[in-house]
């Protein structure tokens, strides 16, 4: 192996006997398809309390911007007071598009008779349920789903929850965060799946990772020492924990090493039976000293992040399409028998 030369604090223990080394398993034998199926049916059979990642909250400006969230057609947009809402993006009256519609106060109007709408409703059309949680936006979806407690999109009963059931992040005021959205022809499980499969890695994205090493996997949590690269030999090495808190969202929490309390929240939104929205925050804080200067340099910080997050996820788009694209080819298709 090349020579790697980390940088900042290292994991507080030594790599396990024999972990990583040449006597250990291969790759591509601890990565057991069988075991990686029954991680992901546990994470499938969580809750999402009815919650749908959208996009970054900085995306949700003024003007109504358009989403497709489980087939239901939304404008989302923030009021002059700073509070996203969310609400169908036809207009009850003829179905004229909301998208880009102009607001008027805390409401949007339609651009073609200038129905203005907003917190009442209007015969079916009616506001829903958003939740901006300093990073991202989500919206709960199901025909009121607050009053029976329960949503059933993906025909899978969920428990409505308050808020999006979230992962521990690093407290606010104290993190410097990146979101990138990405769309996948693939359902959300695939996506669950590719980050389910550690063991990946250092092969195919040789780039990113000069080494990753999975030190435990509990069937619920993964640990892996991973060490990423920050040029050429230089990289940081970290043990990081992934763990599933729903079932639209898996989530890294850096354990041990440089960036303690760190995450990578990776949150796969359904759009159709076949498309799905990858919507990944970065959330990371440090107890150095200088990260309070790097939080000022956020926005140039920031670009640098999603740039990095964005690779990584053309590659691991490429892969969870291939997952989809071959359980569609597996699956048994209609024999069509000649009348002769
Ligand atoms: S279609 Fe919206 S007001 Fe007529
Ligand atoms: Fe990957």
């Amino acid at each position: 192996m090349p020579r790697l030369i980390t940088l900042g604090d290292p994991p507080s223990s030594p790599l396990p006997e024999g972990a990583g080394s040449r006597s250990s398993k291969p790759d591509w034998v601890q990565a057991n398809p069988a075991s990686i199926d029954r991680a992901l049916a546990r994470a499938l059979a969580r809750s999402g309390g009815g919650w749908y990642a959208v996009d970054d909250r900085r995306m949700i400006r003024e003007r109504p911007r358009a989403y497709t969230i489980a087939g239901e057609e939304l404008v989302l947009w923030r009021t002059p007071s700073g509070v996203v809402r969310a609400a169908p993006e036809a207009c009850p009256h003829m179905g004229a598009s909301l998208d880009c519609a102009k607001t008027r106060g805390d409401n949007i109007v339609c651009p073609w008779h200038g129905l203005e709408l907003g917190s009442r409703p209007h015969g079916r059309w009616r506001e829903r349920t958003v939740h901006d949680d300093g990073v991202l936006v989500w919206v709960q979806l199901g025909e009121g789903a607050s009053a029976s407690g329960s949503s059933d999109r993906e025909g899978v009963d969920e428990t409505v929850t308050d808020a999006p059931i979230l992962a521990p992040r690093p407290r606010p005021g104290t993190f410097l965060s990146g979101v990138i959205r990405m769309e996948a022809r693939c359902e959300p499980s695939d996506i669950l799946a590719n980050r389910l499969d550690p063991w990946h890695g250092a092969h195919y994205h040789p780039h990113s990772f000069a080494r990753l090493v999975v030190l435990d996997d509990d069937g619920d949590v993964l640990t892996v020492r991973v060490a990423y690269r920050v040029a050429g030999p230089l990289a940081v090495e970290v043990d990081a924990t992934f763990h599933c808190p729903d079932r639209r969202t898996i989530v890294m929490t850096i354990v041990d090493g440089e960036g303690v309390g760190s995450v990578v929240e990776t949150h796969a939104t359904p759009i159709s039976s076949d498309r799905c929205a990858v919507i990944e925050a970065t959330i990371a804080s440090s107890d150095r000293k200088g990260f309070g200067v790097a939080r000022r340099l956020a926005p140039l910080l920031r670009g640098m992040i999603n740039r990095r997050a964005g690779r990584l996820w053309v590659e691991d788009i490429a892969y969870a399409e291939r997952r989809y694209a071959l359980r569609q080819r597996a699956r048994p298709r209609l024999r069509v028998v000649s009348g002769e």
